[in-house]
């Protein structure tokens, strides 16, 4: 008789202790690093505007590029990111008359091989290397120009201004931009570089422009007017159309 109470006391005290430590084990389990590897599509799309240029990304494989590289870089890089609207606002059609090459230069071209933080920007020297190169390799540049803590980039056929930093710590700093950066040499390809006067492409009648402008209403459009310039309109539409028509479909 003595002997049958004790029993189910030990039980009683053994069960909640084996149920603890059955408990502890799954969820002790140490989480993933939370710090883990930076992630420019996690960026882009908690800021929800950045819809097209991640799609780019993802199909051109530039976003991985950029994800390893970061990594593995101690030069860190810069990411100029067109909004949803820079896509938006490109004329319809511009963007069909790229190749698959010339999409993926077109990403690349907003992909600097190195960190910059704004004040940088303001004084860095240009031309800055992008990673978008032209059929023999040589390298697209942006020019950056700062002024009483404004910074504008230019790809020499586009001009915006650089206001808002998604993210600005090092290895990767992300910039917003209201317009995408259309390679200048997108527009006259076969022209070589060290060509003064590219013939301007028969143009009818100086009515060339009259079909799509480079430049959209936006004060930060004024680029130098000259011949290359001008043909750089219609290309530009053309370009940037057929990006927007990739992106609906
Ligand atoms: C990239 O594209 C693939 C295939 O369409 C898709 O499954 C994946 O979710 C996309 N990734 C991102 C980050 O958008
Ligand atoms: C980052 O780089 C380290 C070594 O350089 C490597 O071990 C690790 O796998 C890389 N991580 C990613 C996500 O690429
Ligand atoms: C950058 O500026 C230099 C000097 O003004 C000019 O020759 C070059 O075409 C510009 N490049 C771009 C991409 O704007
Ligand atoms: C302009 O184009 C029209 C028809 O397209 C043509 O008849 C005319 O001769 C052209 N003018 C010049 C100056 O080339
Ligand atoms: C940027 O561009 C705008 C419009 O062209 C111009 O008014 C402004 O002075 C420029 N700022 C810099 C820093 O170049």
């Amino acid at each position: 008789m003595a002997h049958q109470k004790p029993l189910p006391l030990i039980l009683l005290s053994i069960i909640p202790l084996f149920f603890i430590l059955t408990q502890a084990q799954s969820p002790t389990a140490p989480a993933p690093a939370p710090a883990g590897p930076i992630d420019i599509f996690a960026i882009l799309k908690k800021e929800g505007q950045y819809n097209t240029f991640i799609k780019f990304l993802n199909e051109s494989q530039v976003g991985n590029q950029i994800n390893n590289q970061v990594n593995n870089s101690n030069q860190g890089m810069t990411v100029l990111a067109p909004s949803d609207n820079a896509f938006n606002n490109l004329p319809s059609g511009t963007l069909n008359q790229l190749n698959d090459q010339q999409k993926v230069q077109l990403i690349l071209n907003h992909v600097i091989p190195k960190f910059y933080t704004f004040d940088d920007l303001q004084t860095v020297s240009n031309p800055v290397r992008t990673q978008a190169t032209g059929p023999k390799g040589e390298p697209f540049g942006l020019n950056f120009t700062g002024n009483n803590n404004q910074v504008n980039v230019s790809s020499g056929s586009v001009v915006t201004n650089i206001y808002n930093a998604i993210r600005k710590d090092p290895p990767l700093a992300v910039y917003q931009l209201d317009k995408v950066l259309v390679p200048s040499e997108f527009t006259d390809p076969k022209a070589p570089s060290s060509d003064d006067a590219p013939a301007p492409a028969k143009a009818k009648n100086g009515t060339s422009g009259d079909k799509t402008t480079a430049d959209e209403p936006s004060p930060a459009s004024s680029t130098k007017p000259n011949d290359a310039k001008r043909i750089s309109g219609g290309i530009l539409g053309l370009i940037c159309g057929v990006f927007l028509m990739g992106t609906l479909s």
